[in-house]
């Protein structure tokens, strides 16, 4: 149900706006109040009058039409949405938006607009996959921008491939699904650590493992999104997240993460260590580079602190903390085992031997075992997906 809840549409000049008038019309029967937004080439594919009677408002189209309710019409539009959604979004407006230029109806509101923005692009394949969209799409992303991915199929260019805008009801339902979860972390402090560490050998080379932060850059995301604050403690990872409710912490070995961590967990409502902490650092670091031996080299490892044991032991009573385990073997028992021995709220499995789940991968497959070992198995997800399942699982427990 979406009613009482006000979603602005952007459309751009794309064949694909034809679709628009559906997507109206799923949202205002589920209850939503929409008020829609055309640049000039999106008229060239959809009426003025189609628009306006199916949103039942006024179309803002022309930054200075006089029949414009308020003269800034942008802020008290961007005042009003709940929620604006880019939709068929052109390689054009995603690249005016990336670079604050605010030149037309649209791109000036998306400056102004300051809740959520879902962009739902369209356009040929190859504008799609090229190099400036891309980087642009990455850039807003990284600042909370949620893309809805278009899919593959026929184009009207001719050509089949990615770039055919997701279908009215998909989006209808992804609106739907955020507009109903709402800021269920509001105001709520989250401690995450994402990504590896690195352990120096000598001054040139290290041992790492293949963590890619994404996981643990997703639930700051998503943790955000839902109104918290988060304190993100990142190892060495190629992501960057912009969002003004997420302060990140770089650091590089696990006892740099340790001393992150202890430093902020008692400040916090909610941890949870997703970070592929290595268990081994070298014992010493050479000061000068290992020269290549003629046969073997040994090199002697010791344990790294064991942080999330440690902030276990620290845990109150109002604090929540959760774990992930990455098993190749025995994974049930060994991640009952942490649960329990780290003192955990509930712990995150993922398993290698699931394709398509763990390092380095855009999905992951996840299963939740809780303090009472009571288990919940997900399906194969991308991982901004896995994260909101975990969050809600936090946001279940948290309020018990
Ligand atoms: O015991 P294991 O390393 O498999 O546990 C994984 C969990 O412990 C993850 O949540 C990881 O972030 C955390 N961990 C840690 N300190 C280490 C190693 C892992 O906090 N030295």
């Amino acid at each position: 149900m979406l009613k009482g809840k006000k979603i602005i549409i952007g459309i751009t000049g794309s064949i694909a706006a034809y679709k628009i008038p559906i997507l109206i019309r799923s949202l205002i029967k589920e209850g939503a109040e929409v008020k829609i937004v055309a640049t000039k080439n999106a008229l060239e594919f959809v009426t003025k009058i189609t628009l306006e009677t199916l949103s039942k408002n006024k179309l803002y189209y022309d930054v200075f039409d006089k029949d414009n309710d308020y003269s800034t019409e942008h802020i008290s539009m961007a005042e009003w949405g709940d929620v604006l959604i880019v939709a068929p979004a052109s390689a054009n407006i995603i690249g005016k938006y990336a670079n604050g230029i605010a030149d037309n109806v649209l791109s000036t509101l998306l400056l102004a607009f300051t809740k959520k923005v879902f962009i739902a692009p369209a356009m040929n394949t190859g504008m799609y996959k090229s190099f400036p969209v891309q980087k642009n799409m990455k850039y807003l992303e990284a600042s909370g921008i949620a893309f809805i991915a278009p899919g593959y199929g026929d184009l009207a260019c001719g050509t089949v491939g990615d770039g055919r805008m997701e279908e009215p009801a998909k989006i209808a339902e992804i609106l739907s699904e955020y507009l109903n979860r709402g800021q269920d972390l509001k105001d709520r402090k989250v401690l995450i650590t994402a990504g590896p560490t690195q352990e120096s050998i000598d001054p040139v080379r290290y041992i790492s493992n293949h963590s890619s932060g994404l996981m643990g850059f997703e639930l700051a995301k998503n943790c955000a999104e839902r109104g918290a604050l988060v304190t993100l403690i990142a190892g060495p990872v190629s992501f960057t997240v912009t969002m003004p409710n997420i302060l990140r912490i770089n650091v590089v070995t696990a006892e740099q993460m340790k001393a992150a961590c202890l430093g902020h967990f008692e400040h916090n409502d909610i941890t949870i260590m997703a970070a592929a902490v290595a268990d081994y650092t070298s014992e010493v670091i050479a000061a000068k580079k290992l020269k290549k031996q003629p046969e073997k080299i040994s090199i002697k490892f010791v344990k790294t602190p064991d942080i999330l044991a440690e902030l276990g032991k620290r845990k109150r009573s109002d604090q929540m903390l959760v774990g992930f385990a990455l098993e190749t073997d025995n994974e049930l028992k060994n991640a009952k085992l942490k649960v329990k021995n780290k003192n955990l709220d509930f712990i995150v499995l993922n398993s290698l031997s699931d394709k398509g789940a763990g390092f380095k991968h855009f999905t992951n497959k996840i299963t939740i075992i809780n303090k009472d070992y009571a288990m919940k198995v997900f399906d194969l997800k991308p991982k901004s997906k896995v994260a909101v399942d975990i969050v809600n699982e936090i946001v279940a427990t948290y309020k018990k």
